[in-house]
């Protein structure tokens, strides 16, 4: 396979055209070949802009194109793995947007296809790729922190703008009907704890409000959560408020203090000694688009696992579904 990968998108909304398609188009070991989404004007409006040859509303069409390598897909999560699973039995490796599914039980149906197949899935905790996350698990691991740790997250995201953006309002409201905003944007809080503490989850504690009464579910959950290596993480999540707190992550240790400012950019360590600084210069979020779609085309030529994969995709939906079993039991 010396050629380009030639690789098709199945769902063309916000997060294919604004990152996967650019990223793809800009990849030299790519050939970007079929754009599908059930809204066909989708599909062509984002063909004719990459000089795309096929737009189809009908992903079974795309997936019959034999000489489609791979698929990344950007569909809604409760889409997602029966689209992940159609293409695995098609022949195709798949990239797939996160959470890999809403419910576990799903998910594993994946895994066992994608072990049947042969064929590789990786799952897009794109934010997780990159030197920022990478070396504040290397400052962790080599100890610059102590241990126990106390994470301390939060993603606020999703403004609340029923009459000034009504397709957004929409699209985040039907998103809620398949779980509070934990499953969907704590996916990737799920990912980063289980990329840094690299220990099981022993306890979840969660709570959260519902700011007004018409929203399927809570829109602002606090989690405690409790590792098996005594590290603890206080996770927050908040959409559809009209204006948020910033977003802390920060990493609290006997030695010191690890921040990651994914605004400005930069890790920074902080002991009774030292301080010590990594900043990026590049687009921290198209830059890990590109190395997660670095990650995958490399994985497919070598013939080695996807990371994260199926697995890592199980342990951040089995956290964020913990959180959304105790918000039930409040
Ligand atoms: N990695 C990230 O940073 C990130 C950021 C935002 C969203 N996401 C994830 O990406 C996924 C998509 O989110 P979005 O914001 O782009 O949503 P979106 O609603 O804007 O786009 C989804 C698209 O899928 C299409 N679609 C649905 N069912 C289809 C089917 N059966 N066949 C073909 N097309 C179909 C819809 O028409 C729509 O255009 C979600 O899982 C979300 O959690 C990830």
């Amino acid at each position: 396979m010396n050629e380009s990968l030639r690789i098709g998108v199945i769902g063309c909304g916000d997060i294919a055209a604004t990152r996967h398609i650019p990223a793809l188009s800009a990849c030299s070991d790519v050939r970007l070949a079929a754009l599908c989404d059930a809204d066909l004007q989708r599909a062509r409006h984002l063909a004719e802009q990459y000089q795309v040859p096929i737009a189809t509303a009908d992903y079974r069409e795309l997936l019959q194109n034999e000489s489609l390598d791979a698929v990344v897909i950007c569909t809604p999560p409760w889409v997602t793995p029966h689209l992940t699973m159609e293409s695995l039995q098609a022949g195709k490796h798949v990239l797939c947007e996160k959470p890999m599914a809403v419910d576990v039980n799903t998910a594993e149906k994946v895994r066992e296809t994608e072990r049947a197949t042969g064929y590789k899935v990786q799952v897009g905790f794109t934010y997780r790729h990159g030197p920022l996350l990478e070396t504040l698990r290397e400052w962790i691991k080599q100890g610059k922190l102590g241990s126990p740790l106390v994470y301390r997250l939060g993603i606020f995201d999703e403004s609340w703008d029923p009459t000034g953006n009504p397709e957004h309002y929409d699209r985040i409201y039907r998103t809620m009907q398949h779980g509070s905003p934990s499953i969907h944007d704590g996916a990737h809080v799920a990912d980063f704890l289980q990329f840094l503490a690299e220990s099981p989850v022993t306890a979840v504690e969660s709570f959260g409000i519902r700011t007004r009464t018409e929203f399927p579910t809570t829109n602002y959950d606090l989690s405690v959560i409790r590792f098996e290596n005594g590290d603890i993480a206080k996770v927050e999540i908040g959409w559809f408020l009209p204006k948020f707190p910033k977003g802390e992550f920060e990493i609290v240790g006997p030695k010191g203090i690890a921040i990651f400012d994914r605004f400005d950019q930069y890790v920074q360590l902080k002991t009774g000694e030292i301080t010590e600084t990594v900043k990026l210069e590049e687009d921290w979020a198209a830059s890990c688009f590109s190395i997660q779609l670095g990650k995958f085309i490399a994985s497919i030529r070598t013939n080695t696992p996807c990371v994260p994969g199926v697995d890592e995709g199980i342990g951040s939906l089995a956290l964020t579904k913990a959180i959304e079993k105790s918000l039930r039991e409040r």
